[in-house]
């Protein structure tokens, strides 16, 4: 039974490994703790019994982006991202997943002991179940293999799509749509309130905000040296994280993608400053939020303000972003309005938010399908296995 279920956890990574992360630095890890026993009960509400295997999802410290203290928010919601993608892997596989919270939790020994020697933040442990003895009958062999596959499909081919959306609003149906809940609220969460926005005077003021601050970010040298760290020049070289440089300007001929990789180094682009190339970046990004129909907005009251509760809101995003994929629509977050507190201030004023954090925005829209690819790391990994 532990094998059917580590195929099952195994065919749940291969599926989440498609969210969304920030700069695509994937900074999760999936732990599944074989044949566990006593020492971790103590967070369970019962011991395991033969048909279960227990797992967790950690956010991997190796791999978490650290260039500004507002990007640990982004770090738990990527996981969030992740955790949404899982959960929805393994019950489409005849299997339940019965969540138990770590993050914000004070562990025990032999937690803190997973958490020290996986250099990782624990998240979350899930007990996976499985929900008959034989997880799936044969006669399901194809209805799940046919719907795993299906989601794959959906899940790889969602793209962030930074050119520009078509004008056309949102219908109420449409939004009613998009911010439907089907996934439950026990990995979701009930604190995080996402809204769109279409009102034509709000889109002109943050077009203003991102023309003003969107600069901080490119002229900012430990920020913008983390960030050209992730930025791939060239899609026929291997790897597995990072963005190609034609997904955030479109097709390019080589000897200008070279002139980019040099322009947009670090140094460089500090030099640059004398001449408001930062600054004119920032405009060019106004534009493309001046020419949207509407942005997404996700924000928290300050009292729930919690870890748990950004990878809950995270998991809330995925069903979302799934959701506005599979109906043509695609996303393009603007963390430079949140990622320093003047711009988040100012866009909280503007939405008057009085006692609330905004934890995302995005600028949302139809497209026509992108035919763009972004690197994924394997399943190999993102996943280790402990026996004790
Ligand atoms: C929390 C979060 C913040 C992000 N912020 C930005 C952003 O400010 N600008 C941008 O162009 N993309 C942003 N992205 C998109 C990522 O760069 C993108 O998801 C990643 O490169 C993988 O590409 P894909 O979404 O096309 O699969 C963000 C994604 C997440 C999850």
């Amino acid at each position: 039974m532990t094998k059917k279920l580590l195929e099952v956890v195994s065919k749940a990574i291969e599926i989440a490994r498609w969210a969304p992360s920030s700069h695509n630095c994937q900074p999760w890890k999936v732990i599944t703790l074989e044949g566990a026993g006593k020492q971790y009960d103590v967070l369970l509400d019962q011991p395991l019994k033969s048909n279960e295997l227990l797992c967790c999802l950690a956010l991997d410290k190796k791999r978490q982006l650290s260039a500004l203290p507002s990007l640990q928010f982004e770090m738990y919601i990527s996981c969030g991202l992740f955790l949404g993608l899982f959960w929805l892997a393994i019950t489409q596989q005849k299997a339940r997943c019965r969540f138990h919270w770590l993050c914000d939790a004070e562990l025990n020994l032999s937690w803190l002991q997973v958490a020290s020697e996986h250099e990782s933040e624990l998240l979350v442990a899930m007990v996976i179940t499985a929900e008959n003895h034989d997880l799936i009958r044969d006669n399901q062999v194809n209805t799940v293999e046919s719907k795993l596959n299906q989601i794959l499909e959906l899940v790889s081919t969602r793209r962030t799509f930074r050119g520009l959306f078509e004008k056309k609003l949102f219908d109420h149906e449409m939004i009613e749509n998009l911010l439907s809940r089907r996934w439950p609220k026990v990995l979701t969460g009930g604190e995080a309130l996402v809204q769109f926005e279409q009102n034509g005077e709000l889109i002109r003021n943050t077009t203003k905000l991102v023309a003003k601050y969107a600069a901080l970010d490119f002229s900012s040298y430990r920020a913008w040296k983390e960030t050209y760290r992730y930025i791939r020049f060239d899609q026929q070289a291997d790897t597995e994280d990072g963005f190609y440089l034609q997904s955030l300007f479109g097709p390019m001929p080589k000897r200008k993608i070279k002139f980019y990789e040099y322009m947009l180094s670090p140094l460089v682009m500090q030099a640059l400053r004398l001449v408001n190339v930062p600054h004119y970046m920032a405009k060019e990004l106004s534009k493309l939020v001046e020419k949207s129909a509407q942005l997404l907005v996700i924000k928290i009251n300050d009292e729930h303000l919690s870890k748990r509760n950004l990878v809950m809101m995270g998991a809330r995003l995925m069903e979302v972003w799934l959701q506005a994929h599979h109906a043509g629509v695609a996303f393009h977050p603007l963390s430079v309005l949140l990622q320093h507190d003047e711009p988040r201030e100012a866009l909280q004023r503007l939405l008057q938010c009085h006692n609330e954090r905004i934890v995302f925005v995005a600028r949302v829209g139809y497209i026509k399908t992108p035919e763009d690819i972004s690197p994924r790391r394997t399943v190999q990994s993102i996943h280790t296995a402990v026996y004790s």
